[in-house]
């Protein structure tokens, strides 16, 4: 896909077909995210592929917002590994790059997908029993969206460059 079609073509998709993710494809994104920059470059993440009927009924215990999706990439960075400056660390920042790099390749690949915040990160670290030193970041839930799932509702909603964006 041209770049520009990928940015504009994403969005949220909250209704998942059962359709499996063909492994090429996923390589891909996971690819993605492998080659995204981070802080020093020193990588401080862990991506778990939660792709098992177990695996993801642990998802839905942490968070509502799966949409059916067969595979959720857990996106978590290191506090261990990560640039920090005193309490600033950026590990939080190095993980939102490569989801962001494996969002945006998903939707390259054809392969819908939602950023999701809303979980209940104990929960997330009790059933997938995380070390302290991860943080989970975010979930992409990724999949095949079903014939009817809706448009995003805020899709189309932004803000005009020029309440964004000043010039000095
Ligand atoms: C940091 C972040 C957190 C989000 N968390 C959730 C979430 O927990 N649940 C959900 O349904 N959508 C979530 N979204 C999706 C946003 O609501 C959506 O991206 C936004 O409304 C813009 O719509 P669009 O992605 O279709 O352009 C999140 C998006 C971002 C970037």
């Amino acid at each position: 896909m041209e770049f520009e079609s990928v940015i504009r073509e994403r969005q949220a998709t909250r209704k998942f077909s059962n359709k499996e993710i063909e492994k090429e494809k996923l390589e891909k994104i996971l690819e993605a995210g492998r080659i995204a920059p981070t802080a020093k470059n020193l990588q401080p993440i862990k991506i778990y592929v939660v792709e098992s009927t177990e695996g993801l009924e642990k998802i839905d215990k942490a968070s509502p917002c799966r949409y059916n999706a067969p595979i959720v990439l857990l996106v978590c960075g290191d506090k261990d590994i990560a640039f920090a400056k005193g309490d600033y660390s950026t590990y939080e920042m190095d993980a939102c790059i490569v989801a962001t790099h494996m969002m945006l390749e998903a939707t390259n690949q054809g392969i819908n997908n939602i950023w999701v915040e809303m979980f209940d990160e104990k929960v997330l670290r009790e059933e997938f029993n995380l070390s302290n030193n991860l943080i989970p970041v975010c979930l992409l839930p990724i999949g095949y969206k079903t014939e009817d799932c809706p448009e995003s509702p805020m899709h189309n909603t932004r803000k005009e460059l020029s309440e964004l964006v000043e010039y000095k």
